[in-house]
């Protein structure tokens, strides 16, 4: 029985009263909950909500490391920072970072394994786009963003790892993967690593991101290839997020 795990992306909101007021509202709605919970602040506010966190069901994450560990990278955040200001996760690969940063499947790969590097649960975002789903592509998409993490890591790698499938045109536009749509890809990425190593495939947690709400979310997390999601837009809503941490679990 897999765990399943609920990821809250704060993308770039929030402030030092927010952020206080969210998670405490969060560690007192959680509290019974059997989802793993965890929060992805932006890297300035992290250690600050990781010491609010400590001692709680919350766990903290950043939302992007460097592919390198030390040296002169002017404005980027190491895997070992993150850790020494109490992150055990980092978003690696989310869609924003690869359409608006540029960063390529290899990059990926490289932050994949940066991120083990230092100690870090890396939750690799995958996903197609609009065009390419209508064009057929989603699985050939998914697989090359899974392979260029596999070659680089392994796939023994993914045992201390969470994927996240993230279609691009379900993200913050309240378009919603349907229950199906979202199993048949989940599925698709369970298939994938089966046919590497079945005990793997019957590990990893595959979470669905892409306009999670407390209104579906029972529904897709329903599905048997869901272990859970990576929430944007609702995680910055306490009592909606304690909903959607509910309804994994
Ligand atoms: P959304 O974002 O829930 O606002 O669609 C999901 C994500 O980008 O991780």
């Amino acid at each position: 029985m897999r765990r399943p795990i609920v990821a809250g992306n704060w993308k770039m909101h929030g402030s030092r009263e927010e952020n206080a007021q969210l998670l405490s509202a969060l560690i007192a709605g959680v509290g019974a909950c059997a989802a793993e919970v965890i929060v992805f602040p932006p890297a300035v506010y992290l250690a600050e909500v990781a010491a609010l966190a400590q001692g709680s069901a919350v766990r903290v994450g950043g939302q992007n490391l460097c592919t390198e560990s030390i040296g002169a990278y002017t404005g980027e955040v190491s895997g070992a920072m993150l850790v020494d200001v109490g992150a055990s996760h980092v978003l690696v690969g989310h869609s924003e970072r690869r359409a608006l940063y540029g960063e390529s499947d290899s990059v990926v790969a490289r932050k994949f394994v940066a991120a083990q590097a230092a100690g870090l649960v890396p939750v690799l975002c995958v996903g197609e786009t609009l065009e390419e789903r209508e064009s057929g592509v989603t699985e050939a998409v998914v697989s090359r963003q899974l392979d260029a993490v596999v070659s680089l890591a392994g796939t023994a790698a993914f045992l201390k790892a969470i994927v996240a499938y993230e279609p691009v045109w379900a993200i913050g536009t309240g378009r919603t993967a349907s229950p199906n749509q979202a199993q048949a890809v989940h599925a698709f990425i369970r298939g994938y690593f089966s046919a590497k190593d079945v005990m793997l495939a019957d590990h990893v947690r595959v979470l669905y991101g892409g306009s999670v709400k407390a209104s579906n979310a029972a529904e897709l997390f329903g599905m048997a290839d869901v272990d859970g999601g990576l929430v944007g837009g609702a995680s910055l809503k306490a009592e909606e997020f304690v909903r959607i941490c509910v309804a994994a679990g």
